[in-house]
C-alpha cells in the first residue's frame, strides 16, 4: 500500500500502519476543479468493482452512483445515493488487466460513479481541503483486503452474547413490555439473548437518564433479566437535550463541549427529546466526557448499547425551522434524495467544530461525525466495564469499526431489503465492519411470516442478528405469526451453528480476514462464481445461498466445487453430496439449507435458549472432513489472541 497526499488532508486516523509515501498516481488519471479532485480509471467490460461498504445495489457497485455524505435515509431504495455510513474503499478486479485497491481517506463529500451511464469508467469526486488517497496491488481482491484491513486495525470485538439473539421495537416503553417479550420468547422455545431499549426507557428521551415510573429501579430489574439469560441493550442519542439542571447538559455547556452556530454560541438542532446540542465529538476531552457517561448505565448492570441519530440527524435547526417540511418531503418522496440535496445538509453548513484551537465547519468533517461518537463510546466503555462491551452505531466511518459495530439504519420490510442485507455484508467486511447485519424483518413497513422466516434464515449467519422494526408497524416479534415451531427451527440453528460462527469471526477480526465474502473472493477464475451475487461465504467453510424471493419454495445454486449440502430441520442436520455446477434446492418454510466446502467438517454445538447454555467447547464435528481448526475462548474477557486456537478431530 502507498500513500499520495492532496491539499490539506484531515486526519481522520482511518489507517493506523504507517504506509509509504508513493511517488507517482497510478491507475487513475486526475483532474481538479475549483471544488473538486476527480480520479477517473477506465473499467474493462469484464471488472468487477468490489467495496463502497454501506452503500445501496449489489456487490458488484457497477452501474450505480453513490454520494459518501452520512445521511439520515429511513426508507432508502435502490437508487438513493446516501446512506448512514461512508466507507470509500474499493477493489477493480479486472480479468484482463488486473486487480488494485483505492480508498479515498476524507471525511468530506465523495461522490463515486462506476460505469454511471454506462460511461466505462470509475469517477471518483472529491470535495473538500484535501485527501489521502491510499493505493494497493496485489494478485486478487481477497489479498488487496487482507493489505488494507491490517492496514486499518482490528476490528471491534463483541462478547459472545451478543451473538445471541437480540428483539427490538421502537415502542416498548414498560418493565411489562419488555416481560411480554422475554416470555413470548420463552413460551414458544425460541431463543433470545437480549432485548433493545429503544428512546422511550429514558426521561422525555433525555441521553443517560432514566424513565422513573417506568423503570423505577432499572438494576434490580436488569439482574431480574439477567438470571433469566437476558440482557438490555439502551440507545443513546447524539443530541443532548437543552435543559439546565440536568447533569450531562449542565457539564457539556460549562466545558464547551458542544458543537458552536456562526455566533460562537452551542448550535441549536431538534431532534427526537426537541431542541438538542451535538457533542463536539473532534475534541478529545468531549469524547472522554462523553464515553464517560454510559456510566450512568453501566452502574445498573448494563452491558451493551446501541449509538443512534448520529449523521447527526436533524429534524429542523434554528437557521432552518422549515427544515421539518423538507424533512417531511425526503420521508414521502424519498426519490428525490437522487438529486443529492437532503433538506438536513444544509444544517450541515451552519455549525462547527473546534479541532485544534481552530473552528471547522461541520460540513467539511461530516462523514466522521458518528464514528467519532463510537470512539467516544467505546473508548468509555472499555475504561467502564472489566470484560467486552456490545456497541453498534447507526453512522460510521472506516476506523469506527476499531470501537464498534454497526446496524445498517432504517431498512423497509420488503424483499428488495432483504437482498440488499446480503448485498451490504461483503463491502462492510471488506472495510473493518464485521460486526453488522440489517434490521431483520424490516423497519419500517409491515413483515408477514414469509418474509420474516426468510430473512431470519439469512440473518442466522450475520454477527448482529436483531430483529427490529418501527412504531406503528405491525408487531414483529417471533412469535405474533401464529405457528411458532418454524422461527424456533431457524433461530436454533443460529445457536447450534455459534461454536463455528463464533470462530470464524475471531480468526476474521484476528488476522484480518472476511467473514462473510462473495464466491469471485475465492474463486476469482470462475465465471460463475464471480458473477454470482445471491449466495456468500460465511467463514472458511460454509457457503450460504438463502431464498430471496417471495413465494419461491425452491432456487438454483451454484456450486463452484463439490459441496456438502447441509440441511436443518430443527431437529437434525441431514447432509448429502452435492455435485460441482449449478443445483436446485428446496426450502420449507422451517427448514434452512446450506453448504459445507469440500472436505470441511464444522463443530456444531447442542441446543440452547441463551448463549449461557451454549458450550464452544461440547462440540461435534459436522460433515465429511476430519479436523477442524477452532478458535475459542471465555467469549467475555478482553483475552483473545491467535494462539486461542484447537485442532477438532473427528474421533
Ligand atoms: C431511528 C433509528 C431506529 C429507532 C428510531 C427511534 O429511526 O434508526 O432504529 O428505532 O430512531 O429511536
Amino acid at each position: 500500500m502507498k500513500v499520495i497526499t492532496y491539499g490539506t488532508p484531515f486526519a481522520t486516523d482511518a489507517v493506523v500502519r504507517p504506509c509509504p509515501v508513493g511517488d507517482q498516481l497510478q491507475h487513475f488519471t486526475y483532474t481538479e476543479t475549483d471544488i473538486l479532485r476527480i480520479f477517473s480509471c477506465p473499467l474493462g467490460d469484464k471488472a468487477i468493482v468490489y467495496g463502497l461498504g454501506e452503500t445501496m445495489r449489489g456487490i458488484n457497485k457497477r452501474g450505480g452512483r453513490y454520494v459518501s455524505y452520512n445521511t439520515d435515509t429511513a426508507n432508502h431504495q435502490e437508487n438513493t445515493p446516501s446512506l448512514y455510513g461512508s466507507h470509500n474503499f474499493l477493489i477493480v478486479d479486472d480479468p484482463d488487466s488486473g486487480c488494485f485497491g483505492a480508498f479515498f481517506d476524507t471525511p468530506s463529500r465523495v461522490t463515486f460513479e462506476v460505469d454511471w451511464k454506462g460511461s466505462g469508467a470509475l469517477t471518483v469526486s472529491c470535495e473538500g481541503q484535501g485527501l489521502r488517497l491510499y493505493l494497493l496491488e496485489g494478485e486478487t481482491a481477497a489479498e488487496i483486503t487482507h493489505e488494507f484491513r491490517e492496514a486499518i486495525g482490528r476490528s471491534y470485538i463483541p462478547p459472545l452474547w451478543a451473538f445471541g439473539f437480540g428483539q427490538s421495537r421502537w415502542g416498548y416503553k414498560t418493565e411489562k413490555d419488555f416481560d411480554d417479550v422475554v416470555s413470548g420468547y420463552r413460551n414458544h422455545h425460541i431463543p433470545l439473548d437480549w432485548i433493545c431499549m429503544d428512546i422511550d426507557y429514558m426521561d422525555r428521551f433525555i441521553d443517560f437518564t432514566v424513565h422513573p415510573k417506568r423503570f423505577p429501579d432499572l438494576k434490580a430489574y436488569a439482574d431480574k433479566l439477567r438470571q433469566e439469560g437476558v440482557r438490555l441493550v439502551p440507545i443513546i442519542d447524539a443530541g443532548i437535550k437543552i435543559e439546565p439542571g440536568n447533569e450531562t447538559y449542565d457539564v457539556g455547556a460549562a466545558n464547551g463541549y458542544f458543537c458552536l452556530n456562526h455566533e460562537g454560541k452551542p448550535f441549536q438542532a431538534a431532534v427526537w427529546p426537541g431542541l438538542t446540542h451535538f457533542p463536539d465529538f473532534f475534541q478529545p476531552e468531549a469524547r472522554a466526557w462523553f464515553g464517560s457517561r454510559y456510566q450512568v448505565l453501566t452502574d445498573k448492570g448494563i452491558e451493551g448499547f446501541w449509538n443512534d441519530m448520529n449523521e447527526p440527524s436533524i429534524f429542523y435547526s434554528e437557521y432552518n425551522p422549515k427544515g421539518a417540511i423538507g424533512r417531511l418531503k425526503d420521508l414521502i418522496h424519498p426519490q428525490e434524495a437522487e438529486t443529492g440535496e437532503n433538506s438536513t445538509y444544509q444544517d450541515y453548513k451552519n455549525f462547527y467544530h473546534r479541532i485544534d484551537g481552530e473552528l471547522v465547519l461541520h460540513h467539511e468533517v461530516h462523514n466522521l461525525y458518528g464514528a467519532l461518537m463510537t470512539r467516544a463510546s467505546g473508548e468509555g466503555l472499555e475504561q467502564l466495564l472489566p470484560g467486552r462491551y456490545l456497541l453498534f452505531s447507526r453512522s460510521s466511518y472506516i476506523g469506527a469499526h476499531r470501537y464498534g459495530g454497526i446496524w445498517t439504519g432504517d431498512n423497509s420490510s420488503s424483499w428488495a431489503l432483504l437482498k440488499q442485507n446480503l448485498y451490504h455484508m461483503p463491502g462492510l467486511n471488506m472495510c473493518g465492519f464485521l460486526y453488522t447485519g440489517a434490521d431483520t424483518g424490516g423497519f419500517g413497513g409491515n413483515a408477514d411470516r414469509e418474509l420474516l422466516l426468510r430473512w431470519l434464515a439469512l440473518s442466522a449467519f450475520t454477527p448482529l442478528m436483531r430483529n427490529h422494526t418501527a412504531l406503528g408497524t405491525r408487531r414483529q416479534e417471533c412469535y405474533q405469526f401464529g405457528d411458532t415451531q418454524a422461527f424456533a427451527n431457524v433461530i436454533s440453528l443460529r445457536y447450534r451453528l455459534l461454536p463455528y460462527l463464533y470462530s470464524e469471526f475471531m480468526k476474521a477480526a484476528l488476522n484480518g480476514e472476511m467473514y462473510m465474502q462473495p464466491l469471485g473472493f475465492v474463486w476469482p477464475q470462475d465465471e460463475n462464481a464471480r458473477a454470482c451475487e445471491d449466495q456468500l461465504l460465511v467463514g472458511q467453510c460454509v457457503m450460504i445461498a438463502p431464498i430471496l424471493e417471495q413465494g419461491a419454495l425452491t432456487r438454483k445454486v451454484y456450486l463452484p466445487t463439490p459441496m456438502t449440502e447441509v440441511r436443518w430441520d430443527g431437529a437434525r442436520f441431514r447432509t448429502r453430496a452435492a455435485a460441482q455446477g449449478w443445483r436446485d434446492i428446496t426450502v420449507p418454510l422451517d427448514e434452512v439449507v446450506f453448504f459445507l466446502r469440500d472436505g470441511a467438517a464444522i463443530p456444531v454445538g447442542g441446543p440452547a435458549q441463551c448463549t449461557d447454555q451454549v458450550s464452544l467447547e461440547q462440540v461435534q464435528l459436522l460433515g465429511p472432513g476430519s479436523t477442524y481448526q477452532q478458535y475459542l475462548d471465555d467469549g467475555q474477557t478482553r483475552e483473545y489472541g491467535p494462539d486461542h486456537i484447537r485442532t477438532l478431530t473427528r474421533a
